[in-house]
């Protein structure tokens, strides 16, 4: 696999009108090195080949979302479910416009406010006009899209000129990669290339929104927060966070990517729990769950700081989440990484779910053994 070095340093996004939104139509300017990285990838892309990038919330593995040979690619060398639909990535409004000639109005207010960035929105789908393989939308009416914020992702996009279809760059029902590293390890022989640019910032997965659906769904929290879409008023006054765990068993998943597991350390067992519940880790404690192993670790937020002086506290390797929930999200999926097969059990330390904390939480019940809640309650 070729990793290609690049830097959000040498690119320069510019509005080209100052009127209207400043990702209309905007130019780009790129320095070597990043340049001739960008270029190369953006020459395998167009081949129908499938190129690893890094966006600000994981690391997107990409192919031209028109395009089922190159789509399936990412299927194949993900192992992800064949239902599960796809994410598209676009550089600007006006490459959106090709694939959705009219952007519905209930999206103005938050392409105003969160584009570029964290976002992803429904649109209707025309699969004649707009080209889109059926690998990215299978079943669904709509196509899901959103325009990243990263730098390199925008330069890569637009270079490459295509919308690109881009899941998150790890091997299905592993954690998200947010570094290169990351994607090296679990797509090794099965891709050819991937962009590094360093860490991801914001470190879960964008938010997913249905702004057709009255009142309007947040189906996947992510990286903008639920307050957020709500201060933006109109019908994301009301927004409803959609929960497939308590919809009938009979209703299909409305965002079918979140029925399956998800974001689980191969050989590590996570334990979480919840904020204020009141357990704390012990070997007991995982005894008495039914957890087998010695190796243990607590990965802690704010809550667990003075662990060292709680019972058993010394028994355990020691990993920090961060102090606020958005420390947290940005670190999750690497800690759950590097504790990957050297414990056999890790505790961790859930955290409130306002803000940045629904989606930390939302990912932790998915890669969670056991789910440990205020009262005892065992989920
Ligand atoms: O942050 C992100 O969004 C990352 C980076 C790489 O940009 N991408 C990402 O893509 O997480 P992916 O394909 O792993 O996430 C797809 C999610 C799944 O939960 C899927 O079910 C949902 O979006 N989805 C895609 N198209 C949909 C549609 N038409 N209707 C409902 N849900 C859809
Ligand atoms: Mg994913």
């Amino acid at each position: 696999m070729r990793v290609l070095a690049v830097s959000s340093r040498h690119v320069a996004f510019r509005a080209t009108s100052s009127a209207g939104h400043p990702f209309e139509s905007p130019s780009l300017e790129l320095q070597e090195p990043t340049r001739g990285a960008v270029e190369a990838a953006a020459a395998h892309l167009r081949t129908g080949e499938i190129v690893a990038f890094p966006t600000e919330t994981v690391y997107g593995l990409g192919a031209d979302a028109r395009s089922s040979t190159a789509v399936a690619k990412i299927y194949a060398a993900k192992n992800r479910p064949s239902d599960n639909p796809l994410i598209l990535h676009v550089a600007s409004l006006t490459y959106l416009r090709q694939l959705c000639p009219e952007l519905p109005d209930v999206y103005r207010v938050l392409i105003d406010r969160f584009w570029p960035g964290p976002l992803t929105i429904l649109l209707p789908l025309d699969r004649v006009r707009s080209g889109i393989s059926d690998l990215c939308t299978k079943s669904q009416s709509t196509f899901a899209v959103r325009m990243p914020e990263h730098p390199l992702a925008l330069a890569l996009l637009h270079t490459a000129d295509m919308a690109l279809a881009a899941p998150s760059a790890n091997a299905s029902t592993r954690p998200s990669p947010t570094t290169a590293a990351h994607v090296v390890h679990d797509l090794e022989g099965r891709i050819d290339m991937v962009l590094d640019g360093g860490a991801c910032t914001v470190g879960v997965e964008s938010t997913v929104v249905d702004g057709l659906h009255d009142p309007p769904l947040v189906l996947r929290p992510g990286g903008v927060t639920v307050e957020a879409l709500r201060a933006c008023g109109g019908p994301w006054a009301d927004v409803q966070v959609y929960r497939p765990d308590v919809a009938t068993a009979a209703e299909v998943p409305r965002t079918p990517g979140m029925k399956y597991k998800h974001y689980s350390p191969s050989h590590t067992k996570v334990v979480l729990v919840e904020h204020n519940a009141e357990h704390l880790p012990s070997k007991q404690l995982a005894r008495s769950l039914g957890l087998d192993g010695e190796r243990m670790a607590v990965a802690r937020a704010s809550g667990w700081h003075d662990l060292r002086d709680m019972e058993n506290g010394g028994d355990f390797t020691v990993r920090e989440l961060g102090k606020t929930s958005k420390e947290v999200a940005s670190n999750i999926f690497s800690v759950l990484r590097e504790l990957d097969g050297i414990v056999d059990i890790v505790f961790v330390e859930g955290v409130s779910e306002a803000g940045e904390g629904l989606a930390v939480m939302n990912r932790l019940r998915k890669a969670a053994t056991v789910v440990l809640a205020r009262g005892g309650h065992v989920a």
